[in-house]
């Protein structure tokens, strides 16, 4: 008997990451690889979350505190929101998921930018809900033509910003703008993965906390970022306590693991350690911005710690040999720009090493 598939799964592509380095010296038979595909953090772990990590680890016998008690009160007196108006995803991915899961049902609408991060077309779809996709404007997310593009059936509108794969972000003005024109009913799903790289007090990204009067913001943030945590796979969302409510309806009772939540609790107070991550990545940036500079390679200037680079038709060709030399990149192809390719900023030596496997393939490929 022949298995029986779900239609909306039928065409729904299986999400690709980038390859693990593990996977990449397997298949080449390389030594060294230096993965700069996934915007992780390369300088690793704040070495408070390692210590907690050590301290947490015999006691993994136990299922973890599925209310995750510490790190809530903790994060609750630093976002200065209420504990009820707080929960804690499988890395943030999760969130999109549950958000999706709990708001928006057969007939319901999705609306989002492309191209911007797969997973909220991906989730959309495979609840089967009806996805629209907004162009992006010059690399940024057109939230006037968004906002035309509400209708009655629109549940959830997901905002990456800073936007991966872009690192462009909306301003203040825009995003208050927009959210003057959406109707009550709709929820706004503020996905910040790189807040903590884009935020500067004074300046214009904004802060979408200060939203949640509104009542229909969700905010979203991560600990795999510039914390250093993707491996533990923790983020958390803020919003009404009614909205938090529906989405713990949803989520499975022991969704972040005990390792993760003392990681995150650890590293949540590293001040120093978060400081340092971020000045290294802006000296990352401006260091790999001379460089694309002086190759003559078109970049978008980035908010995030990533950026997207222009190396025109034969850029999968040049994607190709840069992993052949040990160097992971994202080809975007599948985001629907075949002339691109999204680079994360990693450590001084690793954006040398990049900068100069560049130059060779461009020079090997002409291009
Ligand atoms: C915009 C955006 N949102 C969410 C995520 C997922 O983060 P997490 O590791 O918390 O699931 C990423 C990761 O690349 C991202 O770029």
């Amino acid at each position: 008997m022949g298995l029986r598939i779900k239609p909306e799964l039928r065409d729904l592509e299986v999400y690709k990451p980038g390859k693990p380095i593990e996977e990449v010296q397997r298949e080449l038979g390389l030594g060294e690889v230096v993965k700069l595909a996934s915007n992780e953090n390369p300088f690793g772990p704040s070495p408070r979350a390692l210590e907690a990590l050590r301290e947490a680890l015999p006691r993994v016998n136990r299922y973890p505190d599925g209310s995750c008690y510490y790190l809530r009160k903790r994060l609750s007196e630093k976002l200065g929101v209420g504990e009820d108006r707080l929960i804690f995803g499988n890395g943030s991915d999760e969130l999109i998921v549950m958000a999706i899961r709990a708001f928006a049902d057969e007939g319901d609408e999705v609306l989002t930018a492309s191209p911007t991060f797969l997973i909220y077309r991906i989730a959309a779809r495979a609840e089967g809900l009806a996805l629209r996709e907004v162009p992006l404007r010059d690399y940024r997310y057109d939230l006037e033509a968004m906002a035309s593009l509400i209708g009655p059936r629109t549940r959830l509108i997901f905002i990456s910003n800073p936007n991966n794969p872009t690192g462009t972000y909306v301003s203040r003005g825009e995003v208050e703008r927009f959210l003057d024109s959406v109707p009550g009913d709709c929820l706004v799903f503020f996905d910040e993965a790189y807040f903590e790289y884009a935020y500067e007090e004074g300046g214009d990204y904004p802060d979408s906390l200060r939203y949640q009067d509104r009542g229909n913001v969700i905010t979203a943030r991560t600990f795999s970022k510039i914390h250093g945590l993707a491996g533990l796979r923790i983020g958390y969302a803020v919003s009404s306590p009614e909205v938090i409510e529906l989405m713990n309806k949803v989520r499975e009772p022991f969704n972040v693991n005990s390792l993760a939540q003392a990681a995150a609790l650890a590293a949540l107070d590293d001040e120093g350690y978060l400081r340092w991550v971020r000045e290294m990545t802006e000296a990352g940036k401006r260091q790999l911005y001379r460089g694309l500079e002086g190759m003559g390679v078109k970049y978008v200037p980035s908010a995030a710690n990533f950026i997207l680079i222009e190396l025109g038709p034969r850029a999968r060709e040049i994607c190709d040999e840069l992993l052949r030399a040990g160097v992971v990149v994202r080809y975007m192809g599948a985001w629907g720009l075949p002339r691109h390719a999204r680079v994360t900023i990693g450590r001084r030596e690793e954006n040398e090493a990049f900068l100069r496997a560049l130059e060779a393939a461009m020079r090997r490929i002409g291009a």
